[in-house]
């Protein structure tokens, strides 16, 4: 395993705002960046991680929270509901946090490494951490959706 490089958005943004592509085979390429993107999420203490933001424009993503370690691929946003409203920061934008609107319940389908096909619903921090991480896979930044304090 490796800690890879991860790419800011001071150093270049340009990348960061490039789409990802969809995953055709589950290679040993993709298990060793699923294995390295783990290392380097723990290693910055994030709580999530997209392959884009470690230099790969793939459509893998990892993410950590107190439910555990979710590994997805290809993954898509299935179902949304209710609204939270919290601080929000990225591994991308070092230094920096921001309020935002974000989904309370969240369900995602993907492929796991296995390539089987995945279901999660996550809530809270989990929720937020999934769009977060599937918004990178298609250029977006959390900074893109910052409220203000008096916003509601
Ligand atoms: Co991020």
């Amino acid at each position: 395993m490796a800690i890879l490089n991860i790419v800011t958005k001071s150093s270049n943004e340009e990348f960061l705002r490039k789409k990802s592509r969809e995953v055709t085979e589950i290679t040993p390429r993709i298990l060793t960046l699923l294995d390295d993107m783990v290392e380097t999420m723990r290693y910055a203490n994030g709580c999530g991680l997209a392959a884009v933001q470690v230099g790969v424009l793939r459509r893998v993503v990892v993410i950590e929270t107190e439910e555990g370690l979710f590994e997805f691929i290809n993954p898509k946003i299935i179902a949304k509901s209710g609204l939270q409203k919290s601080e929000e920061g990225c591994l991308s934008v070092p230094g920096e946090w921001g309020m935002t609107k974000r989904p309370e319940h969240v369900t995602v389908r993907a492929l796991n490494r296995n390539g089987e096909v995945i279901e999660v619903t996550g809530h809270g921090l989990l929720a937020k951490a999934m769009c977060h991480e599937l918004d990178h896979l298609d250029g977006i930044l959390y900074t893109d959706k910052v409220i203000k304090d008096e916003e509601n």
